[in-house]
């Protein structure tokens, strides 16, 4: 059986780098706390001039040449994001303009930092479904947006990113995406949400004052439900494919809190160094975090041809889940 397999990636950054100690002349913080609390070091701001798209174009571009591809052959567009442009038309479509991808459909798929992989679950399928061949799944976010400078606990976590994919089909079988799960617990949505700006509480002056248009987290609780179900999704997909997890070489969790890697590295009793790290350099950036990871791990030789290597992502909905490629590249 022909597999779907990542031809190409890529990832963008913005230019401005914001450090702990930045943030300590905004809000009542200091590098000490967010570094041991967290492990983030840094992360990027777009600029007011740059959207969740533009970030997203960038990243496409690279991926595509990653891959060896024009535009015009991609067959759809798939754009993870909860802070997409607009509320339409959809981030995808501006970032299919933009690159001409002329013959791609364009979608928007929101699943907060779960959203890569859930797009890239969606791609998979369509490509084996056979109407699409070739597909861009894209991460971006400008989460800046979202930040509430009154709240120190939320405003220090997140950044500014933007990841592309290019699924394909391949002739060779057992390879590329080999196995997905995904979960949903609408029940504990009210733990993470951005509450304010849909059609629940439309903007209003008592909306931007109660700053109901920010990100609002029970940390704590996210925390908890992070480490749980990541780890218990590691270890459900690895039986699903008949591996241990000794087998994975690399690990590409959702950037969110090195503390909560570190518990679920240890729950799988994996060594340190098989988990990628980047948040110090970049915080939370929700969608585009799995995707920007794995594209940095292939890029400074990390993940080699034949490897095992595992996403896995947990976000407000709650979201999450995990899957496992093998690497063809
Ligand atoms: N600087 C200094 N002190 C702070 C800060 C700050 N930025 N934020 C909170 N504190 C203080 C608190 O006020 C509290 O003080 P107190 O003890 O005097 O009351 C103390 O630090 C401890 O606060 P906690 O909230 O208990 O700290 P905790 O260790 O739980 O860390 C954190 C908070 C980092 C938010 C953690 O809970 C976390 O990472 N949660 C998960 C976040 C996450 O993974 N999100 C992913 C999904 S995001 C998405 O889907 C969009």
């Amino acid at each position: 059986m022909s597999s779907v397999v990542v031809a190409g990636t890529g990832s963008y950054v913005p230019d401005r780098v914001v450090t702990n100690e930045d943030l300590s002349k905004i809000v009542d913080t200091n590098d000490e706390w967010i570094s041991t609390r967290t492990g983030i070091r840094e992360r990027r701001f777009a600029s007011d001039e740059e959207a969740a798209s533009d970030l997203g174009i960038e990243a496409a571009r690279r991926a595509l040449a990653d891959a060896g591809m024009d535009a015009s052959e991609l067959d759809a567009i798939l754009v993870a994001t909860c802070s997409g442009d607009m509320i339409f038309p959809n981030t995808a479509s501006m970032i299919q303009h933009a690159i001409g991808a002329r013959q791609a459909f364009c979608l928007d798929l929101s699943a907060a930092c779960s959203g890569f992989i859930f797009a890239l679950k969606v791609a998979k399928d369509m490509i084996r479904g056979g109407s699409e061949r070739a597909i861009l799944v894209v991460g971006a976010e400008k989460m800046s947006t979202l930040l509430d400078w009154e709240d120190r606990d939320t405003c220090i976590l997140f950044g500014d990113a933007a990841g592309a994919a290019v699924l394909t089909l391949s002739d060779e079988p057992d390879t590329g995406l080999l196995v997905e799960q995904l979960a949903s617990d609408g029940s504990l949505g009210e733990l993470l949400s951005v509450p304010g700006g849909g059609s629940r509480a439309p903007m209003s002056e008592q909306v931007l004052a109660d700053r109901m248009h920010c990100i609002k987290m029970q940390g704590r609780e996210v925390f908890k439900h992070a480490v749980v179900n990541m780890t218990q999704a590691a270890l459900d997909i690895c039986e699903a494919a008949g591996l241990h997890p000794d087998d994975i070489a690399c690990y590409i969790p959702h950037q969110a809190n090195v503390r909560i890697l570190r518990a679920i590295q240890e729950r799988l009793e994996q060594p340190e160094e098989k988990f990628f790290v980047n948040l110090h350099k970049y915080g939370n950036t929700s969608a585009a975090s799995v995707i920007v990871a794995l594209d940095e791990a292939v890029k400074s030789g990390r993940i080699k041809t034949g490897d095992r290597v595992m996403l896995a992502a947990f976000g407000a909905g709650f979201t999450w889940g995990a899957c496992i490629l093998k690497w063809t590249r």
